[in-house]
């Protein structure tokens, strides 16, 4: 993908099956205009469909992960804009995709990049990044799951106190509350992040695909809902081959070979 005009794309690992999409909009700081949104989905549902990526690793520049929604391209909409446009539903498909997605946040991450990352499946943080949501200083409200996904990571009070003040917390502290899985020294983070992602790339595509499932339902229903979901998909690994190989792999002592059948 070279016609990006806000994201750049490359496939990469020793198996070229993890996908590494960085946002490349410097002068505003990554800041998610409607245009890198776009690309972001068609790069994403691309990845997405092509059965030699595992996993997606996304990314910004050392000082920005992302600052936000676009404030200056927002500024003028009307309430009415932002109804019968539906305005930030297109931000959906990164929590749509099936496959793995791992943020690497370097630098800030605030409103829709805090957002943004939230969406993907784990976060790693450079040893600077800096996480918030400073809606509130404008006037509005985090917008693309600030005030719903925040909370049910890090708690109410943290969350609160995030939402309502605008400040900022460091990546140790974002680590310390579980917002993020792992810190890295800046230098180092993108490649631990496309090693993380070749890890998960050892697996099957399919089990994977259905353990995040089973994972992300813990967020979106009730213990025995999600319990439940957890049983019935467990037990339908048992109608693939790859179950199969995994554990006749295990008997015989060598490395199972997964066809994502
Ligand atoms: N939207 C548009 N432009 C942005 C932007 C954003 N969210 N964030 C930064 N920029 C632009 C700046 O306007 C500036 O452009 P110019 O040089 O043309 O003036 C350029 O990026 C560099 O930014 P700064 O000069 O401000 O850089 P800094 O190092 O002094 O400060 C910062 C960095 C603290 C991140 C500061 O840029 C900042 O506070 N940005 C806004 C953060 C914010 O409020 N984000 C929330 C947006 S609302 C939202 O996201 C809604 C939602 O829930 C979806």
């Amino acid at each position: 993908g070279s016609n990006w005009e806000f994201i750049k794309t490359e496939v990469t690992g020793e198996k070229k099956n993890v996908a590494v999409i960085t946002l490349n909009r410097p002068k505003a700081l990554n800041a998610l205009c409607n245009g890198l949104m776009k690309e972001l989905s068609t790069a994403l549902k691309a990845y997405g469909k092509d059965a030699n990526i595992s996993a997606i690793v996304l990314t910004g520049s050392e000082k920005a992960f992302a600052a936000g929604a676009d404030i200056k391209e927002m500024a003028p909409n009307t309430y009415s804009q932002c109804i019968q446009g539906n305005f930030l539903n297109d931000w959906t498909e990164v929590a749509r995709t099936q496959k793995p997605i791992i943020a690497a946040v370097n630098g800030y991450a605030l409103g829709g990049g805090c957002e943004l990352a939230m969406m993907c499946d784990i976060i790693y943080a450079g040893d600077k990044a800096k996480f918030g949501q400073p809606e509130i200083a404008l006037g509005t409200i985090p917008g693309a799951g600030g005030t719903q996904r925040l909370t049910r990571v890090v708690g109410k009070s943290k969350a609160m106190e995030m939402c309502l003040t605008g400040n900022m917390i460091n990546a140790q502290e974002a680590e310390k509350v579980g917002l993020v899985s792992k810190v890295i020294p800046a230098d180092q983070l993108l490649g631990e992040a496309v090693k993380l992602g070749e890890k998960i790339g050892t697996h099957s595509n399919l089990i994977v695909q259905l353990c995040k499932e089973a994972v992300n339902t813990a967020y979106e229903t009730t213990l025995q809902e999600g319990l439940k979901f957890e049983r019935r998909t467990f037990h339908a690994t048992f109608s693939t081959a790859d179950r199969k190989e995994g554990m006749q792999a295990f008997v015989e002592k060598r490395p199972a070979k997964f066809t994502s059948e």
